[in-house]
């Protein structure tokens, strides 16, 4: 079993490179499919999903575009419930169809501030790409539509995730050993 150390916690490999890889693929194909000829702006969201977002928008193959927002509610491994504001976001939005690209939907309070945050500026559609989903800690209704893989209620890093900052430049995703 692969142990990493990441400050001053254990971490054992959970999900390795090549299955993500399996998903996002599979991801961005329905993609594919679903929103082509609809040239989706694709929104990721900093600094988690930044491998991920590169990954899946690599596999993207109809005419598409890219941007990044940034916005934290995490300090530590525990989640403060606080949501941060939304900044960066430029593009003008009106009508086009958005991907939010998010690393992981933990309590769903990020991204329902964002898809918030968003609608006001009148968007046709908003779609949500997720690589992870905590099911059983979800505190709001989402439609993740696309979401590459469901995952227990465990903190984890590695694939863009952090642990206090460290931790994003592994390959694979590691779970914290209790
Ligand atoms: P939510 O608002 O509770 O859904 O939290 C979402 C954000 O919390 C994500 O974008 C991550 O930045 C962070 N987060 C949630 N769970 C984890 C984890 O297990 N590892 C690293 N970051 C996490």
């Amino acid at each position: 079993m692969k142990i990493v150390q990441v400050k001053d916690k254990k971490f054992t490999l959970s999900i390795p490179e090549s299955e993500i890889l399996k998903g996002v693929t599979e991801v961005a194909e329905r993609i594919n499919k679903d929103l082509a000829d609809k040239n989706p702006l694709f929104i990721g969201v900093l600094n988690g999903a930044f491998i991920f977002a590169a990954d899946l928008f690599k596999r993207i193959t109809i005419p598409c575009e890219i941007s990044f927002v940034k916005l934290a509610s995490y300090q530590g491994i525990t989640s403060t419930g606080r949501v941060k504001e939304v900044i960066g976001l430029n593009e003008d939005i009106t009508g086009r169809t958005v991907v939010i690209v998010e690393d992981i939907v933990d309590t769903g309070l990020t991204m329902e501030r964002l898809i918030d945050t968003l609608g006001t500026r009148n968007p046709k559609e908003i779609h949500i790409a997720a690589l992870l989903v905590k099911e059983q800690k979800l505190k709001v209704k989402l439609n993740i539509e696309y979401k590459v893989l469901s995952i227990p209620n465990d903190f984890i890093v590695g694939y863009g995730l952090d642990y206090d900052g460290l931790g994003r430049n592994l390959p694979d995703i590691y779970t914290v050993v209790e």
